[in-house]
């Protein structure tokens, strides 16, 4: 997962460009799910060029890139058509290039990246015509997503709680605790989402509620305060198992790494597996764990959390 460089195109007939930079973000955390997120040091960049007409000019580069739309089904370009869409203003003529570091359907996050990045694409690009507040982007972008625990650490960092109540989605950003290394373990295949979901049934024992309910809590204090707590509060009856069959793999590899004393999740929907090692001596071991593993080959990735969250630059003015 080296950051992948590419040669943005600014046009000097551009009405207005902006660079967005949006982090990988892993949901879930065991418990947590469809609530909890961890924004992750891997980042797609995209630089977007605003034009009066209608012209429509997608380059994709890194990571997906083959596999990624360039028309009007891209998911960037949806996501900055619904923010115009709801503001009641014309899309301009775009064009985007993406250079994506973020890994391409291994539930790290990608396609709430690209949300993200068209949500923040269109706040700079309407910059001074339209402002839009931190709940107007989290909920533009749930309403794309569908639901909020991608977005919220990809257009904020950190850690972050989603809930939706009568003020639509919200969130609580909270700052994780330094001893926290996280670690991922991606594979060469793919997970769908909608698989996953379509996996779980739509209701469970009270038994399991409470499970959840008293890990998910136990895990925002383990983060931020108690790393220590990690192994108990990383445990989860909600989706894992459910979606175990689709991912063997996956599954086989958090109870390795949990057995060897490891806090390993399914990292969103899968397939890849996140660990909150509680130091970097603890992550190289838990790397040496996945090594053993010889059903799969996983490549191995030490990433710091992302603190800050998506940003707009307008290339003209500095910082937005
Ligand atoms: N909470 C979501 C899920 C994250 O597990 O389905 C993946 O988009």
């Amino acid at each position: 997962m080296e950051p992948v460089v590419g040669a943005p195109i600014v046009a000097d007939d551009a009405v207005r460009s902006v660079t967005v930079t949006v982090p990988a973000t892993s949901a879930n955390l065991g418990p947590g799910f469809d609530t909890l997120g961890l924004a992750l040091s891997v980042y797609d960049t995209l630089t977007v060029s605003a034009f009066d007409d209608d012209r429509l000019e997608i380059e994709v580069a890194g990571s997906g890139a083959e596999e990624i739309a360039t028309d009007a089904d891209n998911l960037v370009f949806r996501s900055i058509a619904h923010v115009y869409a709801d503001v009641g203003r014309e899309v301009p003529g775009l064009r985007i290039h993406a250079v994506n570091g973020v890994p391409h359907g291994r539930g790290l996050g990608s396609s709430g990246a690209a949300v993200t990045a068209g949500i923040l694409i269109a706040k700079g690009l309407l910059a001074g015509d339209v402002d839009l507040d931190d709940d107007a982007l989290l909920r533009l972008a749930t309403e794309m997503e569908g639901h909020p625990d991608n977005v919220a650490p990809a257009l904020f960092g950190g850690l972050t709680i989603a809930w939706t109540g009568e003020r639509g989605p919200q969130h609580k950003k909270l700052l994780v605790h330094r001893g926290v290394a996280p670690v991922v373990f991606v594979p060469g295949f793919t997970m769908s989402t909608s698989l996953a979901r379509s996996l779980q049934p739509p209701q469970v024992s009270r038994e399991d509620a409470v499970f959840n309910v008293s890990r998910s809590a136990l895990l925002v204090a383990a983060l931020t305060q108690s790393p220590e707590l990690l192994l108990d509060a990383t445990a989860d009856r909600l989706h894992q198992d459910y979606r175990g069959p689709a991912m063997p793999e996956t599954l086989r590899l958090v109870q390795a790494l949990r057995a060897a004393g490891f806090a390993a999740v399914v990292s969103g929907a899968g397939p890849s597996v996140l660990v909150l090692a509680d130091g970097p001596g603890a992550r190289q071991r838990a790397v040496d764990v996945a090594d053993a593993m010889t059903d799969t080959s996983w490549d191995a990735h030490m990433l710091a959390v992302d603190v800050r969250g998506g940003t707009v630059r307008d290339r003209a003015e500095g910082s937005t």
